[in-house]
């Protein structure tokens, strides 16, 4: 029989649970405990009336929420891009091409390189309370580096996804469609065992409605479930796109129109806001309001990458999205954990009630409305994954 591990004196308790334990709305229990079996939560409810249990952790105070689930990050690749960040906070704009750059380090790196700079990031997640991540391929571009680069993020997490899709590589300019051919065709056939997820950079200067489309029809029908980058440099047709494919997420939408907004309310489609990408392009912030306010489903994701959004912090993007996309404190944690779940098609994680994954985060302070309230400091204490301990800075 496995240990039991009882947490008490929470200060707030984030569950995200519904009444009947399952996954649900943002809900929260003052002065509470929480009980830990094995991998998953056997208990949550008020400290008064906490079952014994083999161990026992004091958090004095503290708030604990589900891990944070980061639905979206670009992960496996070589080198950084500071002077391009320096010049565009210096007023040069941002253009897609950029990704050729981190193409060509990422091409000349070993697997040892990346495989290193994966687990660097990994690591610096896991200590800001992400629990679960995402990872695109999308810097390799031939059909050798794509099937590596979703080889080795799938050594890390099961939500690993093909982005064969991501610019058209500098060989292929004068044939777009020869790209498109190797995509959906020796590219996907070598990145399919890795991968759950098919993704494409539906934007100007990447690929258009009709190619997205192609790529992510040739993903599903190998198996893969559609995801989509969507209108976050402009209008554009990915957001319709994703809710006609019956996306799991359309990530970005940034720029949206009214029908955009409606075929994501009707579709179920998630739509994935990284602030941390309009943070690092000085671009507007998507309007969270507009999309809660027709009842969309909304997550946050980090978008973690060397050219738009160099950081993997989820406490960053919930203060983001509470300060610049005037999200509330509740929704904003939602977002960043049952949002990002419903974004992956999770049901196991965003949420602590009996059954759940144990997936938890200790913050050194009361309330999760610290994460916003504090910017830029390292609030999470401890951490566990699957009812261990993997992080602590007592
Ligand atoms: O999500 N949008 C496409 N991909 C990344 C940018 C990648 C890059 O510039 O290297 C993003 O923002
Ligand atoms: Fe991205």
């Amino acid at each position: 029989m496995a240990r039991s591990l009882l947490i008490t004196r929470i200060g707030e308790l984030v569950t995200n649970a519904t009444e009947g334990g399952g996954p649900g709305g943002f809900a929260a229990i003052s002065d509470a405990a929480l009980v830990i079996v094995g991998d998953q939560v056997a208990w949550t409810g008020p400290a008064a009336k906490a079952p014994a249990a083999d161990d026992f952790l004091d958090a004095a105070g503290r708030a604990v929420l589900p891990g944070f689930v980061d639905s979206h990050a670009h992960l496996v690749f070589a080198g950084e891009r500071s002077a391009e960040f320096a010049a565009r906070m210096a007023g040069r704009p941002y253009a897609a091409g950029g990704i050729r750059t981190t193409v060509a380090a990422t091409r000349a790196a070993t697997d040892a390189e990346l495989r290193a700079g994966l687990r660097r990031l990994t690591r610096e997640m896991l200590r800001q309370g992400t629990t679960t991540f995402e990872c695109k391929s999308g810097y390799g571009l031939t059909t050798d580096d794509e099937a590596r680069c979703t080889a080795l993020a799938a050594e890390l997490t099961d939500e690993v996804t093909y982005l064969g899709a991501h610019v058209v590589p500098a060989e292929f300019a004068a044939d777009p469609a020869g790209y498109v051919d190797l995509v959906c065709g020796p590219m996907l056939a070598a990145c399919e065992a890795h991968c759950r997820w098919v993704d494409v950079f539906c934007e100007r200067g990447a690929f258009g409605a009709d190619e997205a489309r192609t790529v992510l029809t040739a993903g599903m029908a190998r198996g893969l479930l559609p995801r989509i980058h969507a209108n976050q440099l402009g209008p554009g047709p990915g957001v319709r796109l994703a809710a006609e494919l019956g996306a799991a997420s359309a990530d970005h939408c940034t720029f949206l129109t009214d029908a955009d907004v409606a075929a994501l309310a009707s579709s179920g489609t998630v739509a994935t806001l990284l602030p941390g990408a309009e943070f690092s392009t000085r671009q507007p912030y998507p309007d969270a309001r507009r999309l809660l306010d027709a009842r969309v489903t909304v997550a946050l994701a980090t978008d973690c990458n060397p050219g738009t959004s160099f950081t993997t912090s989820m406490p960053f993007c919930i203060a983001l999205a509470v300060r610049d996309m005037r999200m509330t404190t509740e929704e904003a944690v939602w977002s960043a954990t049952a949002g990002g779940a419903r974004a992956l098609r999770r049901t196991d994680v965003g949420y602590l009630a009996p059954g759940a994954r144990a997936d938890l985060v200790i913050l050194d302070a009361p309330s999760h409305a610290h994460l916003a309230y504090r910017p830029g400091v390292p609030l999470v204490y401890a951490v566990y994954q699957s009812g261990a301990g993997v992080y602590s800075t007592g």
